[in-house]
């Protein structure tokens, strides 16, 4: 007899970019990678060999180690200007387990979810996952989200996830339509969802975190891109109390706390040095200088990406297929919603030389 999934799991595809990842060739030049190509920093490392070396291996409190959530208020306060209680923070696996817990707490089945399209695949898929409708909110020209149709399609949702800066575009939205929008969610009772985990990635602008603009935001942020840890799976979320409580219950029976290890090593990243922040964030910058001028060269135009470390460029489907074909893995914008079919994202979490290579054979794959 044919096995009955549950509908709401069934229903959803797997991220068609780990698909291109499977099918790539030997001597492929990976321009679709969503993680930094450093290394975590060495005295992260250190502090979590420290950790495992003094036998801190254990469960901690299931909101975190009190150090790490007390170094992340201080973090907040002195990056994004914003006052949090430790109450406030719950530590989890990556930011993957944050957006998961939230919408598992704040979703009833059949809740609208305004999701930016383009946007970060797990949004749709984990809005789905807990039961609710994602709503896709269509992005204007510069990719930064149309708020007039968001208006549109706002009323009755739950909740409005926010990236800024994004992932796919690159793009990074101002305090004056951060505000506007949060302003218009919070007072249509919409929870506003803040994934903030590129926000040290910016070239040239200003990073505002929504919470700053209005108390119904969550906020999500990780030690993923910032100190290159995807692997530690180490993030966190911050709400108001009421949230929070919501939020542990589900993180409590499904994660019971982050890892031990990387909570210590986290601790060393917040409250360290954070001079090998800077260096990945002047390098990235140099490399979407590279790449931007490269596809400029090839005639290919778009809005400089002002942040996190993708291009999203227009690009016909066939164009992106030939390109994977003569070895270079990008994305195809279908991975990321419904509203850009005819556009591909470049990653450049990777050397300049890879960069160059690429551009070289995107070159051969475009004028063939
Ligand atoms: C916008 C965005 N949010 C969240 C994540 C997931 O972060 P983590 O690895 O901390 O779960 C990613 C990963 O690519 C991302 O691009």
């Amino acid at each position: 007899m044919q096995k009955q999934f549950a509908e709401r799991v069934r229903d959803i595809e797997i991220s068609g970019i780990r698909r291109i990842f499977e099918a790539a060739g030997a001597d492929s030049i990976n321009l679709g990678l969503g993680q930094p190509d450093f290394d975590t920093p060495q005295h992260i490392k250190d502090a979590a060999i420290k950790a495992i070396q003094e036998g801190k291996t254990g469960y901690t409190n299931n909101t975190g180690i009190p150090e790490l959530r007390t170094a992340l208020c201080e973090k907040f306060k002195r990056e994004n200007r914003l006052s949090y209680h430790p109450d406030q923070l719950i530590v989890t696996a990556g930011a993957s387990e944050a957006l998961h817990i939230v919408m598992q707490a704040l979703i009833d089945k059949g809740d609208k979810v305004l999701c930016p399209d383009p946007g970060f695949v797990s949004y749709a898929a984990l809005a789905t996952i807990a039961g609710g409708i994602p709503v896709s909110v269509p992005l204007d020209k510069n990719f930064h989200l149309n708020i007039e149709k968001m208006k549109e399609l706002a009323n009755g949702s739950k909740l409005l996830v926010l990236n800024s800066p994004a992932n796919p575009t690159g793009a990074i939205e101002s305090k004056e339509s951060t505000k506007a929008i949060v302003e218009y969610a919070n007072d249509k009772n919409i929870t506003v969802v803040s994934d903030e985990v590129y926000e040290h990635f910016i070239y040239g602008k200003k990073h505002w975190s929504a919470a700053l603009f209005g108390d119904d935001v969550v906020t999500i942020n990780a030690t993923s891109k910032t100190y290159a840890m995807t692997g530690w799976r180490l993030g966190y979320l911050a709400a108001d109390p009421d949230v929070v409580g919501e939020c542990l219950k589900v993180h409590q029976y499904c994660q019971a706390c982050a890892t031990s290890i990387s909570q210590y090593a986290a601790l060393a990243a917040y409250t360290g040095d954070q001079k090998s922040v800077i260096r990945m964030r002047d390098e990235y910058h140099t490399r979407r200088d590279l790449i931007c001028k490269g596809l400029f060269d090839l005639g290919i135009s778009f809005p400089i990406p002002e942040g996190a470390f993708y291009t999203f460029v227009p690009m016909k489907s066939s164009i992106t297929q030939k390109i994977i074909e003569k070895g270079v893995i990008v994305v195809p914008g279908t991975a990321f919603g419904v509203n850009a079919p005819e556009y591909t994202r470049l990653s450049y979490a990777t050397s300049r030389e890879n960069i160059r290579n690429a551009l070289d054979r995107i070159k051969i794959a475009i004028e063939e």
